[in-house]
């Protein structure tokens, strides 16, 4: 598939997987970044609930909000023109009623300006994923570790160790596909369960620590940054180490103002001589 402008449908991340060509996604949260990324041609860009910790400075995803989520949106939308966009559901948005769900969904899509939403939760969740998409909004999945329900339930572990747990991952799979999500994220699920599952589905899967067999990967902006320094999840790859970089131009900063190289001839305004000349009167001898 040759590379374009336009913007990405939910038909080319489709597509992407019938052909075999990698979806590459990425988490954004604000404008500039946005923009990168959509300069960059990843496919999808999530403005994931992981914004609440990466961004806001939560301890985990639960405590983000409604409205801190379309913040994060709105910012995105305005910076990425060519991306699919996918706005993360947060924690109690979609769990309480299939009408919350729907409501909250809407908000995402024409307040927040994402083409599509996403929720957490396996066959559980199929009755909300079926009610989203007759509404006409397309729902991105995600099975595996779920950060918004698996760390109280079963701590941070890797899903899809054993062939029955492989199973059920498949079936919740299955029924997310049939109640009409156009894509799964799989997180921390080993390869194999991963693999088999990309190679049931007519939808593509979308790994985040599930190994190269998925349809397509999606990474946490910060992790791929080093920008998070919390921690880094072994999955993640860090690709640059910006938080060493900030902190030396911060560190250089203070040190220009302190001594007195900050600003400069090149940062300062003057005055024309003739206009300094009136000056002199008021000038003190
Ligand atoms: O919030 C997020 O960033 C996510 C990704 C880990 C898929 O849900």
């Amino acid at each position: 598939m040759g590379e374009r402008r336009r913007k990405v449908t939910v038909a080319d991340v489709l597509a992407m997987k019938s052909q075999g060509r990698k979806i590459v996604s990425v988490t954004a949260y604000d404008y500039p970044t946005a923009l990168l990324a959509d300069r960059a041609e990843v496919d999808i860009i999530l403005v994931g609930d992981s914004g609440g910790m990466v961004v806001l400075g939560y301890p985990d995803t639960r405590p983000v909000t409604m409205e801190e989520m379309l913040i994060m949106c709105k910012a995105v939308s305005r910076g990425a023109s060519r991306a699919l966009l996918v706005g993360d559901m947060p924690f109690m948005s979609y769990q309480a009623s299939v009408e919350e769900a729907l409501r909250n969904a809407g908000r995402f899509i024409k307040e927040g300006g994402m083409d599509a939403v996403k929720i957490e939760g396996g066959a559980e969740q199929a009755g909300v994923v079926k009610a989203l998409t007759r509404a006409g909004i397309p729902v991105m999945a995600h099975i595996g570790f779920t950060p918004q329900s698996t760390p109280t339930l079963q701590g941070y572990r890797v899903q899809g160790r054993t062939a029955q747990s492989a199973q059920r991952l498949l079936e919740d799979a299955l029924a997310l596909q049939e109640a009409g999500a156009f894509s799964i994220v799989l997180e921390m699920v080993t390869s194999e369960a991963a693999e088999l599952i990309s190679r049931s589905l007519r939808i593509p899967t979308i790994g985040i620590g599930a190994g190269p067999h998925c349809d397509g990967q999606v990474l946490v902006l910060h992790d791929i940054l080093g920008l998070y320094e919390r921690f880094t999840p072994k999955f993640a790859k860090r690709y640059r180490n910006l938080a060493g970089e900030i902190l030396a131009a911060l560190q250089e900063y203070r040190a220009d103002v302190l001594n007195g190289r900050f600003p400069g001839e090149d940062h300062v305004f003057h005055m024309a001589p003739e206009e300094v000349e009136k000056l002199s009167p008021l000038r003190r001898p």
